[in-house]
């Protein structure tokens, strides 16, 4: 008997390795499996690290036997997800694939996944009905599949599913009545933007509020339709039907009326408007005087041509014309020389920078930045400011303000340049270039991964940046990342703060849009709880690696808070991160505070959103625990 169980103990000890070791090695095939079928960034995976368990996304048993979660987020992933792939990493609990690309079908053996507890499939292409293989999914704790275009009924089915907390539905195809669903621990449901019809069952009616249910052609409680109770549902429907086919042809009769008139009413003013042209002399002072540059048509011509000069043609151009300028006002209109501030020495003048040569550094919402390198070797940042909508007065009073600060986290204005034609600033050249080409710019392989360190600390520079000049009781107005520049130990300065009230409101507002508070409206008026609001979408920036300003991986106008807060209402703070940010394991609590912190910034209420010195100190507090040790890392040795 002693033998035999040695005998067995033997065996287990020759086995256990043995499975553990095949678990892991079949789970590896199954993830390269389906890196190979849908790519996105799953591609970025170093497939020569053996091992899985620190490929970006994927998180491991304590033991490191085998793959437990699979978050995919947001990361490109498009096609068909063939079988015999994630269905293969058996003892998975969570798989996340929201915010893809992917299509159906879905793999029939997922039904396998008896240990799923959390599935998110949410915003992908899925358009079949509600696989029948989900309702073997016992353990399921969160379900979401909304916004895709699932079609067909909501069957009871969704009863053998007792342990359902989370049930997301919303912005699908599905149609149906509803049915009776008795799950009591069910407390989040959401059915809204389907083709749903009929009453909603009294159960589900109490625990939910209306907007789980908008969108749809249910009726009853919580809903402000009542059904037709006395009739049967059929009958009342018909009803309904006739009545709203008798609305639309009200409707559609009405419509074609108000185009005609509208029509009319627009030939009309076309002929007044051609008669206003044929004497122009008029309204031309009028223009004048709301906008002093209104004659703009050549000057685009000239900065084109100017950028097309590049590094040979230098400033020369703009020099050229300003010569002319002056020729024909017949003198000196705005003075001729730089204006310096502060303890800036004179060390170049108009005709240096005008020989500089130039290289154009960006086209930003006030105007076009250059790097002007002049002859005596200093290099400079030139900034022409374009649509400059105030008077000469204001302008230098302006710059002056501006002059004034002074912050180891500004970009410090040196000097600035004013005649009616031209208006140019010149700032300290920042050759690390902005935090946004660092986020976004080269994501090949090549690229440094920016580490917690470096990112929080660009946090907190910038944020004390805006601090400052909150405290001179002032605003920057253009808080985003191509506007906090870096020096080459990676410390941020913010730059182009106080032009927002010079310049005329910027053309293209999709640029700047990602960053807007919601109360902004003009973006001349600026706030300091509107650059609040903009720090934060900063700050989710910096630990999601998106741009707030590209609409995220295929969702049209969904903004980036919005975004985070989606995703963070399910708990699962973690896929939100950059993965590249998901390498540092031990600083997740402190991710997820800088991250609440964001949040609070972009609270749609200005009142609710914390001041700057709060923000600056919450971050301070973040930043202590490496600060205070002697960090290694890109900080030193940039
Ligand atoms: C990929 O993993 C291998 C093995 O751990 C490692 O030597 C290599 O540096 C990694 N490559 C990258 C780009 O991280
Ligand atoms: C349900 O989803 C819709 C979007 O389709 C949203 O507007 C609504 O607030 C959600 N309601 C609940 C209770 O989650």
């Amino acid at each position: 008997m002693a033998a035999f169980t040695y005998y067995i103990a033997a065996i287990l000890l020759i086995l256990l390795p043995a499975v553990t070791f095949s678990d892991i090695a079949s789970d590896r095939a199954a993830l390269l499996a389906l890196r190979s079928a849908v790519g996105g960034r799953s591609n970025l995976w170093n497939i020569s690290e053996p091992n899985i368990c620190v490929w970006a996304g994927v998180a491991c048993s304590r033991d490191h036997s085998t793959v437990v979660e699979l978050h995919l987020p947001g990361v490109g992933l498009s096609g068909v997800v063939p079988p015999n792939t994630i269905a293969n990493l058996t003892n998975l609990q969570t798989l996340s694939l929201r915010y893809n690309a992917l299509v159906s079908p879905l793999p029939s053996d997922l039904g396998k996944l008896t240990n799923l507890r959390n599935l998110y499939l949410q915003h992908n292409l899925f358009n079949e009905s509600i696989p029948d293989f989900l309702f073997s999914f016992i353990n399921l704790v969160r379900l979401n599949l909304a916004m895709n275009s699932f079609s067909g009924p909501i069957t009871t089915s969704f009863n053998n599913l007792t342990r359902l907390g989370t049930l997301y539905l919303e912005e699908n195809q599905l149609s149906g009545p509803l049915p009776d669903l008795n799950i009591p621990g069910l407390v989040q449901f959401n059915v809204s933007n389907n083709n749903l019809t009929g009453p909603i069952p009294k159960a589900i009616a109490v625990k939910n509020p209306k907007s789980a249910f908008v969108g749809t052609s249910l009726c009853g409680q919580p809903l402000n339709d009542l059904c037709d109770n006395g009739v049967g549902h059929d009958g009342g429907k018909k009803k309904k039907k006739k009545l709203s086919g008798g609305a639309i042809a009200g409707i559609v009769i009405g419509c074609v009326v108000g185009v005609l008139l509208i029509l009319l009413l627009l030939l009309c003013l076309c002929k007044k408007r051609g008669n206003k042209n044929a004497a122009p002399v008029a309204s031309k002072s009028v223009e004048a005087g709301v906008k002093e540059t209104a004659v703009e048509i050549p000057r685009e011509k000239s900065v084109e041509s100017v950028e097309r000069d590049g590094l040979g043609g230098g400033f020369a151009a703009i020099g050229a014309k300003m010569k002319d300028k002056e020729k024909v006002e017949g003198g000196n209109v705005g003075g001729k020389s730089l204006v310096f501030f502060g303890k800036t020495p004179k060390a170049f003048d108009l005709d240096d920078l005008l020989k500089a040569s130039a290289e154009v550094l960006g086209k930003g919402t006030f105007g076009t930045a250059y790097k002007a390198g002049l002859e005596t070797g200093i290099t400079v940042a030139v900034k022409r400011l374009r649509d400059v909508v105030v008077s000469e007065k204001e302008f230098r009073e302006k710059m002056d303000g501006i002059g004034k600060m002074d912050h180891a986290n500004l970009v410090p204005l040196l000097a600035y340049y004013y005649n009616r034609e031209e208006k140019l600033l010149v700032y300290e050249y920042m050759p690390m270039g902005s935090l946004s080409a660092l986020l976004h710019g080269n994501k090949g392989s090549s690229r440094t991964p920016l580490n917690w360190e470096t990112r929080a600390n660009i946090a907190l520079g910038a944020a004390r940046g805006i601090t400052y000049l909150h405290s001179q009781g002032s605003s920057h107005g253009n808080v985003k990342a191509s506007n906090i520049l870096l020096t080459t130990t990676y410390q941020a300065r913010v730059s182009d703060f106080g032009l927002a009230p010079l310049v005329s409101p910027t053309p293209t507002p999709n640029r700047v849009a990602g960053y807007r508070a919601p109360e902004v409206t003009d973006a001349r008026k600026v706030s300091q709880k509107a650059d609040v609001y903009s720090f934060g979408v900063l700050l989710l920036e910096l630990l999601t690696g998106r741009a707030p300003t590209h609409a995220l991986a295929n969702e049209e106008g969904v903004d980036l808070p919005r975004w985070v807060q989606s995703v963070v209402r399910e708990e699962w703070t973690n896929e939100v991160f950059d993965l590249e940010l998901l390498r540092y394991q031990n600083v997740e609590e402190d991710m997820v505070q800088l991250l609440q912190l964001g949040i609070d910034c972009t609270d749609n209420y200005p009142d609710k959103r914390p001041s700057m010195p709060e923000v600056t100190e919450k971050i301070e507090e973040l930043c202590r625990t490496f600060n205070s040790q002697d960090s290694t890392g890109i900080m030193e040795d940039a």
